[in-house]
């Protein structure tokens, strides 16, 4: 299988995610395929992504009769996913689209850094824009690009800043992966596991009986399906949660609490997916301590965290543990003083805990500054 189409299936807000290989010169006609009409596009990548695969777009876009196609450009990391850089963005739509009458396709192409500040920005201008993720990065295609949760970081919290807008589609092309860094695939992984240990036994298994080492040498085949599965799992989740209310989308929190805590406090020098591997062991190991999960389990999601090529800890430095902790006294859903830690009871299911004694807590942070 080298193509796959997942339906995000949200009534009024419904759109497709189309998986498949060497499609990106193909965007213009599925575009209009998919009865986006707009006469110009707007696009926000950066430099690194932008020297790849900008040319193939605008190309495909002028071929399916777009006349404008503007380029905005924000810096390629975490640290640019922040007020400043959106507020560029929105000013970059006003002065290049000041006219009503002509409202740009705005074009997110890139990784979660791009789709989450790029999806913000379009949320916002206008009280909304049309717009498409093209996810360049494993994990954007897997998770980031899907569910329409867009936002940046302020004030030193995570995506504090947000909006809930969905894509009108999602544009995969597994083929740009070539050109990314085999660090970044590696943390790309780290959201799959994620989806494995608390949303499928199936997935996580597929994984363990060598999913995982295909997936790193970027065996189409094995990458279309997996990215299929990872869609169609959060695009459930999303599909009976979609605005976060009910709890239902906490599950894709797991390893989120600590992990962000940490991808904050370790300043930039963790990926986002290296972090939440680090916050998945911490998760476990309290899981773990609760009686929730046996250590067997425990064993196989670090061993397939290792195969992945991931880290299980952090190298301690003066004053981190505190930062750590403070960071996550002010996560986005730290409520009444407790943390949310969403917690494995099985491989393939989960619960939350907000009770969960603060000696315990600050035992499981410690345990993976190492
Ligand atoms: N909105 C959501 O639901 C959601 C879910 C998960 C993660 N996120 C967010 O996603 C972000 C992480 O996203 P990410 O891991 O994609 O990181 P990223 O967007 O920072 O990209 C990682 C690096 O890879 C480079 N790159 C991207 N595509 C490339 C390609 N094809 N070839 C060469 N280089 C390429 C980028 O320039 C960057 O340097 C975090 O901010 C996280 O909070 C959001
Ligand atoms: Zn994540």
């Amino acid at each position: 299988m080298t193509t796959a189409r997942v339906l995000v299936d949200l009534g009024a807000r419904k759109y497709p995610i189309l998986i498949g290989s060497n499609t990106l010169g193909t965007l213009g006609i599925a575009l209009r395929e998919n009865c986006l009409t707009q006469r110009d596009a707007f696009i926000i990548t950066n430099a690194e992504v932008g020297a790849h695969y900008f040319e193939t777009v605008r190309v495909s876009l002028e071929g399916a009769g777009f006349r404008r196609v503007v380029r905005h450009d924000i810096p390629a990391s975490e640290q640019g996913k922040n007020w400043d850089e959106f507020t560029k963005a929105c000013a970059g739509m006003l002065e290049q689209f000041p006219d009503a009458g002509s409202i740009p396709l705005v074009i997110l192409l890139g990784g979660g850094v791009v789709g989450d500040l790029g999806g913000f920005a379009a949320a916002v201008f206008r009280r909304g824009v049309p717009f498409v993720q093209i996810p360049t990065t494993l994990l954007s295609a897997v998770d980031s690009s899907v569910g329409g949760k867009v936002a940046v970081n302020f004030g030193g919290v995570k995506n504090i800043m947000g909006a809930f807008s969905q894509p009108r589609l999602v544009f995969c092309d597994l083929t740009v992966l070539k050109t990314l860094s085999a660090r970044e695939v590696r943390s790309g992984t780290a959201e799959i596991v994620k989806y494995g240990v608390v949303c499928s036994e199936s997935l996580f298994r597929e994984l363990e009986d060598g999913a995982m080492e295909r997936l790193l040498a970027l065996d189409p085949a094995t990458l279309t399906d997996i990215v299929a599965q990872c869609c169609r799992l959060k695009a459930d989740v999303v599909e009976r949660d979609e605005f976060d209310k009910l709890g239902i989308r906490n599950v894709l929190n797991f390893g989120h609490t600590i992990g962000h805590g940490l991808e904050l406090s370790a300043g930039y020098a963790l990926t986002h997916g290296e972090a939440i591997a680090i916050g998945m062991v911490a998760a476990t190991r309290m899981a773990v301590q609760l009686g929730m999960v046996g250590e067997p389990i425990a064993q196989r999601l670090f061993a397939l965290i290792q195969r992945a090529g991931l880290p299980m800890s952090f190298p301690e430095t003066p004053g981190l543990f505190e930062q750590i902790i403070k960071a996550m006294q002010s996560d986005k859903k730290f409520r009444d003083g407790k943390n949310l830690f969403v917690l494995p009871t099985a491989i393939g299911a989960w619960e939350p805990r907000e009770n969960v004694d603060w000696k315990l807590v600050e035992e499981c942070v410690r345990s993976i500054l190492s």
